[in-house]
């Protein structure tokens, strides 16, 4: 065995904990930038139990809403802006992925001149302003890792932040703020912790460690997934989908996704597609292509999703992966084509030259490392 393990987010997990914000940004500083969306976390009434437990303990906020799906890069520089002018002293993220994501651009931003897209590409960074996260979706892992995903608006290219300095301080995982979530972003937002532990978990990166907490996390979805969409008010399915959400959190951030994601992130970039979705829609071929390569990691994914593999070879429990995958993703209603985005065959290459030279991180994870050639077929058949 060989691994390390690393996780510096204090993580903060129990329905009702969003009220303790405040006492545990005390020592964060004495004003803050809440970076949130247009409108759910208000909405809900989120918004006003943050800023309520803020000024219990005399914390300045203001308030930066211009978060969208898919957040831009362009909008990270603007929220800096705002950080620096008004001189706050750390940022509290509150929402999905991309209000996480894009408090901890903004955190990192503010203190590093330049645009953020150089950092993305490579360049190094300095310090960051302390984060803390506030998780409203089950989804995305955002809480537990310190990647920061933007698009870069004139490439399109849709890839990670990731610095020492983007851990959050602490992040709250509250399930009582997911009792709200529509269904459709349930689905999404869960398929996507699916993906996060399976990918970990077959990927080249894969370790002792997160392989424990990736084969927690896809049993946890697996039992859990169809629960909390159809009856989101219950706090049951909330909570252990938060639960698998985390673990599948800190999976990532040691042993990161492979190829779904690499090839997931181009049908974001372009198409602005929902992450989950982009994830879902090549999810089927990219497995037919790997299982050769991991029949024995596949197979588990296979028990894992309910199969019965008792007196079959490794190879064809592993195939059985597939159809269960199918039907747990049917069962929720996630589209599993690309053509569900308008992507046609003319697309394709497009598709594939952009994931080959932007998302190579990632491909060459996969338990089998694709060609163009394959990145091109595997699109072609998720069509
Ligand atoms: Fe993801």
């Amino acid at each position: 065995m060989n691994f390390e393990f690393f996780m510096p987010a204090r993580l903060i997990f129990g329905p009702g904990k969003v009220k303790e914000v405040g006492v545990n940004a005390k020592s964060l500083g004495k004003k803050t930038l809440i970076v949130t969306g247009k409108s759910s976390a208000k909405k809900a009434g989120y918004l006003d139990v943050v800023t309520k437990s803020l000024e219990q303990e005399q914390i300045d906020w203001i308030l930066f809403d211009e978060v969208e799906p898919n957040p831009i890069t362009t909008t990270v520089e603007r929220g800096a802006k705002l950080a620096r002018e008004n001189s706050v002293e750390f940022v509290i993220g509150l929402g999905g992925g991309s209000a996480m994501d894009t408090a901890k651009g903004i955190a990192f931003a503010a203190l590093n001149e330049g645009p953020v897209s150089d950092y993305i590409a490579g360049k190094p960074g300095g310090d960051a302003l302390p984060i803390a996260l506030i998780t409203t979706t089950a989804g995305t892992g955002s809480e537990a890792n310190n990647y920061a995903v933007f698009t870069n608006p004139d490439t399109k290219v849709k890839k990670s932040l990731k610095s020492p300095r983007t851990y959050a301080r602490f992040s709250i995982i509250d399930p009582e703020l997911m009792l709200t979530v529509p269904k459709k972003v349930t689905a999404s937002t869960g398929i996507d912790v699916f993906f996060h532990a399976m990918e970990a978990y077959v990927g080249r990166r894969s370790q002792p460690f997160t392989d424990a907490l990736a084969l927690e996390a896809m049993r946890l979805v697996v039992e859990n997934l169809r629960g909390a969409c159809e009856h989101g008010g219950d706090i049951r399915y909330r909570e252990r989908m938060a639960w698998a959400n985390t673990l599948a959190g800190v999976a990532i951030n040691l042993s990161g996704t492979c190829g779904i994601h690499g090839m997931g992130h181009p049908l974001s970039g372009i198409y602005n597609v929902p992450h989950g979705e982009s994830l879902a829609a090549v999810s089927l071929a990219f497995m037919r292509f790997n299982i050769p390569e991991a029949p024995g990691k596949f197979a588990k994914v296979a028990e894992v999703l309910g199969v019965d593999v008792r007196g079959l070879t490794l190879m064809e429990a592993a195939e059985k992966s597939v159809e269960a995958l199918k039907d747990l993703m049917d069962s929720v209603g996630v589209p599993r084509s690309i053509s569900a985005f308008g992507i046609t065959e003319k697309d394709i290459d497009e598709l594939a030259e952009h994931a080959f030279k932007w998302m190579t991180h990632n491909l060459e994870v996969s338990p089998k490392v694709p060609t163009l050639e394959d990145v091109k077929k595997i699109y072609r058949e998720s069509l």
